[in-house]
């Protein structure tokens, strides 16, 4: 969350500096459901992008939208593991993806044609970039992940509160969603030969969605962006 939005939660005495967390009261409660306005806000402004390029340019640049807010037990647990404070000041700070969104192109280069138009919208700042298409997680990982400050309208005040975009094609999710889902959810547990396997995968996938992508260039030419830009 950026200063400016930990600083407009003081005023409005939804936490106290180093307060502790407490789950069960309204304090969280309160915050939780600014996160949620922050995750409503910024999937609105994707479905209108979804609308405005599909009306205008008779393109599907997204496929999907998902949503999630965190839940209260995963963000005690993450910030433990991260060793931070069980209080307000730090979560605010240091948590970003309370409010988290994931975005599915079809195609790898809508993800940076999403990526341009979305930092092309005035209201919306972006704190945080990190491309792991360019350079994917050691697990094989791909997606354009963005740490967003969105306004939310808070008691007649506007406050900048932070979303984490996560933008991917329907192939890496694909990916994603399984390896998450073996990793995670799996009582037998994540051998290091499934570690490997995944990792192939990942490259599979890849080379699929530049197949795809080029395939599509050839047919279809280059449905460039720049028009989107004005
Ligand atoms: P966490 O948010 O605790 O994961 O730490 P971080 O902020 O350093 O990680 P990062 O921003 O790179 O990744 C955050 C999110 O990306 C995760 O919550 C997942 O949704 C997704 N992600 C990252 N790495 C992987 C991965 O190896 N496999 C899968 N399936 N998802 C991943
Ligand atoms: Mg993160």
């Amino acid at each position: 969350m950026s200063k400016r939005n930990t600083e407009l939660i003081k005023k409005e005495n939804i936490l106290s500096e180093n307060k502790d967390i407490d789950i069960k009261e309204d304090h969280f409660k309160e915050l939780m459901d600014i996160y949620t306005s922050a995750m409503d806000k910024m999937t609105m402004y994707l479905n209108e992008i979804k609308r405005d390029v599909k009306k205008f340019y008779d393109y599907d640049v997204i496929d999907h939208i998902s949503s999630r807010l965190k839940s209260p037990e995963s963000i005690i647990t993450k910030m433990e593991k991260k060793g931070y404070d069980l209080n307000y000041k730090e979560l605010i700070e240091n948590i970003h993806d309370v409010a988290g969104v994931r975005v599915i192109c079809p195609l790898k280069d809508d993800i940076y044609k999403m990526r341009e138009i979305i930092s092309n919208i005035d209201e919306i700042k972006i704190l945080e970039e990190t491309d792991y298409i360019s350079k994917p997680k050691k697990s094989g990982y791909r997606s354009y992940h963005m740490v967003c400050s969105v306004p939310v309208e808070y008691k007649e005040n506007i406050l900048y509160v932070n979303c984490e975009v996560q933008i991917r094609t329907m192939a890496m999710d694909f990916w994603a969603t399984l390896e998450h889902r073996m990793k995670y959810k799996s009582s037998v547990g994540y051998s290091e030969e499934c570690s490997k396997e995944f990792i192939k995968f990942a490259k599979t996938v890849a080379s699929l969605d530049n197949k795809i992508g080029k395939l599509y260039k050839k047919r279809h030419g280059n449905n460039d962006i720049v028009v989107l830009k004005k």
